[in-house]
């Protein structure tokens, strides 16, 4: 999403992907919901100027996602919308929280209360669902507390619960603005995302997130953990939802550009191996041709 009137800019590194304006945005969600689409989740690309080091503009009521959830219910009332709760999109450094003295750490703690206003704030403009995406230790509580403190006790939450410091999240870098900020599509995250060689602590961690509250659990990437998709079908009862992410798309299209790839096969079965893997709920960017 951007802010203004003009038409859809595209995302040269997610073919197929633009950022819209919100009423090019009510087009394709009304388009989306007609295919068949189960729910869309939005993100922002705001403002260089507005990009802080504490994020503070994704805390504000009338911001573009804010905005853009306002008019999204009021038009299309049934299309479960998700709103991603992280200060990446709205920080000068491109990370998802607020950094510790030493200027190169993310302050797990310091960033909690900013996530749990974000979240109210989201949930107070319809978001369906908040999707804290930031992977700080202990959000989910102060989430749903906030949510239910705020009102917003229907408001369901869907944890990105075991997300991997992935090398696969470029384009989606790209399409919000933090790697421009970042100056790097491959700002080093690992203090707070997930080891991918560990995978008894991303379980242990994605528990953790169901006892807190959480409503629907996600693993992301969701191509290359796909055991740990299996784990967690068997180890929980809650819904679960895995994230096909931007560079896992990006590579499909590209191989397929070459020739060297057939794009619907290979979609087609990325997206039933994730189906078999026990997902129950897939966030692609094939959503809409698929
Ligand atoms: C950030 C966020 C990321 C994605 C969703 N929310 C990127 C990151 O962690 O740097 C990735 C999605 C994708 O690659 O499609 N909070």
């Amino acid at each position: 999403m951007k802010d203004g009137s003009d038409a859809p800019t595209p995302i040269p590194s997610l073919p197929g992907h633009f950022r819209h304006s919100i009423s090019s945005l009510l087009r394709h969600a009304s388009r989306l919901a007609n295919r068949g689409v189960g729910g869309i989740a939005i993100f922002p690309c705001i403002e260089s100027s507005l990009l802080t080091k504490d994020g503070r503009a994704g805390l504000d009521p009338a911001g573009l996602i804010p905005r853009a959830l306002r008019a999204l219910k009021k038009e299309l009332p049934d299309l479960p919308v998700f709103a991603d709760v992280a200060l990446d999109p709205y920080t000068s450094h491109g990370h998802d929280g607020v950094l510790d003295k030493s200027g190169r750490d993310v302050d797990n703690d310091a960033t909690l209360g900013l996530l749990a206003k974000q979240a109210a704030v989201l949930g107070g403009a319809g978001a369906d669902f908040i999707a804290p995406s930031d992977m700080m230790d202990g959000r989910i509580a102060v989430i749903r507390s906030a949510l239910d403190s705020a009102g917003f006790t229907s408001t369901g939450i869907l944890s990105y619960a075991a997300k991997f410091a992935s090398s696969f999240y470029g384009p989606f870098r790209d399409a919000v603005g933090s790697a421009q900020a970042a100056g790097t599509r491959s700002l080093d995250k690992r203090t707070y995302q997930a080891d991918p060689a560990n995978q008894r602590a991303i379980l242990r961690d994605a528990l953790l997130d169901e006892q807190e509250g959480a409503d629907a659990l996600m693993v992301k990437p969701a191509g290359p953990c796909l055991d740990i998709l299996r784990d967690l079908r068997e180890a929980t009862r809650l819904p679960l939802a895995a994230y096909q992410v931007s560079g896992e798309y990006a590579q499909i299209h590209a191989a397929a550009q070459k020739g060297w790839l057939d794009l619907k096969k290979a979609r087609d079965e990325t997206l039933l191996s994730i189906r078999r893997a026990g997902a129950d709920i897939i966030f692609t960017y094939f959503a809409q041709d698929f």
